[in-house]
Parts: structure tokens; sequence; C-alpha cells
């Protein structure tokens, strides 16, 4: 496992964004990607699962840094971080939110979408976002025009991206990693398919 004080972005090219319908698949959904050698994973807080799921990977696999996306609000941000989760994702950034984040004490990734977003989150004092929806937003040249007159701020960009497409976000100076749900396919995790979900990870490592 990397130092806990490394950058959320710098862990892995491809975080794996994670739905899961079925608290069962949790533990070996994790341990194939950790077989692959990806070592980080971010539950959704969409389904009735995903807090329980969080609190059996962090108990069962220590190898894997889990966290939890699509956290809306203090409550989403209190029930993970209780969870067990040990970073925090959001798809955007409202003022309570931050602040939701920030007294968990974990490091998060706010969800940032325009120039104004990047603007009014850096004054708040964090430097590393989350860019959604990724690809309905303008891309990977949108981040490109943003590194220029922004320059201090770092992304994980998410949405919409693909093991092709990510290869263009991963050659920008502001893009530490991205985010995608192309390593867990629904149709393989349904089935327990993780000889290829850990195929899929492994791909991931020579993207950058
Ligand atoms: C997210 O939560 O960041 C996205 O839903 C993941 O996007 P993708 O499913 O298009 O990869």
């Amino acid at each position: 496992m990397s130092s806990p004080s490394e950058s959320l972005l710098d862990r892995t090219p491809v975080i794996p964004v994670v739905v899961v319908e079925d608290v069962a698949h949790a533990v070996p959904l994790a341990r194939a990607l950790v077989t692959g050698g990806v070592r980080v994973i971010e539950l959704t807080l969409r389904t009735p699962a995903a807090l329980d799921a969080i609190r059996a990977i962090a108990a069962e696999v220590p190898q894997i840094l889990v966290g939890a996306g699509t956290v809306l609000g203090a409550d989403h941000a209190k029930r993970a971080h209780d969870a067990g989760a040990r970073f925090l994702v959001s798809p955007g950034a409202t003022p309570s939110l931050l602040d939701a984040l920030v007294s968990t004490g974990l490091p998060f990734l706010p969800g940032t979408a325009t120039v104004s977003e990047v603007l009014a989150v850096r004054e708040a004092g964090v430097h590393e976002l989350k860019f959604f929806p990724a690809e309905a937003s303008g891309g990977a040249s949108y981040l490109s025009a943003v590194a220029s007159v922004v320059p201090d701020v770092r992304f994980c960009p998410t949405g919409g991206i693909t093991s092709v497409s990510a290869t263009s976000y991963l050659a920008l100076p502001n893009v530490g990693c991205v985010g995608g749900s192309w390593l867990t396919p629904r149709d393989a995790v349904a089935v327990g398919d993780w000889d290829r979900v850990t195929r899929l990870a492994a791909a991931t490592l020579s993207l950058r």
C-alpha cells in the first residue's frame, strides 16, 4: 500500500468507480482489483448495498484503499466515514457539502465542471478536484485549457471516460488520474467473472 500521505491522484492511473448492487460482490470484486494491481476503489453511494460494501471491503481487503463516491451531503459523508471509507468523492461542491467533506478529516475530491466552480473550491483551499461529468463537460481539451489559467489545481476527470479516451486525459499536466466504471462491468460483476475484472484492472496500469 502507498503511504497514507500520498495524494489520491497519484496512487493509480484509474480509480475504479463501482456501483455495487449486492454486498456479496464487494469483497471478491475488491480482491480482483488488487490481483490486477489496482489498490484504490470508489464505491458509489447509489445503492442500498453501498455502505455495507464499504464496511466489508474495509474489514476484509486491507490492501485496497476504499472510498465513497456520489457523496451528496453531510449525512452521506458521515455515514461513509463511519462505514470505513478512507476518502470521499462528490459530483459537485456546494459550500455546505465542502464543509461536510472537510469535517470528516478524510481526503476528498469535490466535483467541478466549470472554471468558476474550480475557482470557488480553490478559494476554499482545495487544489485536487474531480472534473465531472468529464466527457459531457468538454473533455480533455477543456481541462487542457483550464491548465493554462489555473495551473495549481489538479483533477481526476470522471464520467464517460473509456480505456481509449483515458490516455488523452492522463497526458495532461493537470490530471493525476481518471475515474471510470469500465474496470467493473455490470455483466461481469453479476456473474462473478472476477478474472475479467482483474484483466481490466491490470490493463489500466500501463495507461500512464
Ligand atoms: C462517476 O460517478 O464518476 C461516474 O458515474 C463514473 O462515470 P462512468 O460510469 O461514465 O465511468
